[in-house]
């Protein structure tokens, strides 16, 4: 089969596409012939070397949707079905390839009526929005929500989570994307870049939940415009050290900063099974912005950090 690999850490130059063996599912594995994955910033994190995965070479990719081709002795699917994942291309080997053996506590059927590139685009980002929101925020109708960077893959499908929630949502994002995010449910939409960001928080209401991917710019902004007793749900590549001596402000709101990781979520298939009921209902409908075959993920991965887009850039192989 075909997989993108990285032979030593580094930028998207040291992905190539080698051809391999299938890889054999282990008793509580499924083998999933891929349909669809996603590119997430988490991807070029793990190529550098940031985090360290598995032994080189790697395959690279955390999502999938696809089908299931066998199984292993003890894994709760059937060949057949059709399911997404995630948090793969860490502990295990990832998903930039045309089959992947996935743990089955790692994945969820995906209903008929969502075709695989939704999938795959709503897995990563839809469990990190539900941790961000309704785990660690505990997010409940009527509170507000303030996610900052509302087009982004996180971004855009919290969004329809807080709102789907029967949240009041305020965002950021740049002024191309304002009409597109009133429509995937936000009720006040900011130009992250406007001189009076803060004031026009502040004049939509004071967030009850707040999820920040750039902890480093705005956890000075989070303590003010918190409403009292307010949760933040943190979830970028930050730098810790400069941003907590920040936070006075935190302590007089009893502020709550949560550190989210997806890859630490404690039941990952439970969370995707409620997510598969929103996508499948249409309360929540991630956005494919772009699809890139095997032969460009390296593309992929240096567009996903570089350039600005709706939704989510996904690979088809
Ligand atoms: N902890 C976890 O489990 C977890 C899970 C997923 C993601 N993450 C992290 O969360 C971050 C976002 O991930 P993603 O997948 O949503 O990435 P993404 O799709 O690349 O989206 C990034 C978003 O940030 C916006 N942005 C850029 N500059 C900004 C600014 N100054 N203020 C506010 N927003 C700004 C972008 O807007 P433009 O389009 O205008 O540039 C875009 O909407 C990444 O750092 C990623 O590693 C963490």
């Amino acid at each position: 089969m075909r997989a993108v690999r990285y032979h030593d850490h580094g930028g998207p130059e040291v992905l190539t596409v080698d051809e391999i063996d299938r890889p054999q599912p282990a008793a509580d594995e499924l083998l999933v012939r891929v349909e669809a994955g996603a590119v997430n910033p988490v991807d070029t994190y793990f190529r550098e070397g940031s985090y360290p995965p598995g032994d080189l070479p790697w395959i690279t990719g955390s999502d999938v949707a696809g089908v299931v081709e066998e199984t292993g002795a003890d894994a709760d699917f059937e060949a057949g079905d059709r399911v997404f994942a995630t948090g793969l291309g860490n502990d295990d080997p990832g998903t930039c390839a045309e089959y992947v053996a996935v743990p089955d506590d790692l994945a969820a059927t995906l209903p008929a009526s969502v075709d695989f590139e939704t999938g795959a685009a709503g897995a990563l980002v839809g469990v990190t929005a539900w941790q961000s929101l309704v785990d660690a925020c505990d997010l409940e109708p009527g509170e507000r929500a303030l996610v900052h960077g509302g087009n982004g893959g996180v971004g855009h499908v919290a969004v329809q989570l807080a709102a789907a929630t029967g949240a009041d949502v305020t965002t950021t994002a740049a002024p191309e994307y304002h009409d597109r995010l009133a429509d995937l449910g936000a009720e006040t939409v900011i130009d992250y870049a406007a001189d009076d960001l803060e004031e026009r928080i502040e004049a939509a209401g004071a967030p009850d939940a707040i999820l920040d991917h750039r902890l480093d710019d705005y956890l000075g902004l989070d303590c003010r415009v918190a409403a009292f007793d307010a949760d933040v749900a943190a979830i970028g590549n930050t730098d810790l050290e400069a941003t907590f001596p920040n936070v006075p402000a935190a302590r007089g709101k009893a502020l709550t900063v949560h550190h989210v990781s997806m890859f630490n979520t404690p039941d990952v298939a439970a969370v995707l099974e409620r997510l598969a009921r929103l996508y499948e209902r249409g309360d929540v409908e991630p956005v494919v912005d772009r699809t890139y075959d095997l032969a460009d993920v390296a593309d992929a991965q240096e567009d996903v950090l570089s350039e600005s887009f709706l939704g989510k850039l996904v690979v088809v192989p």
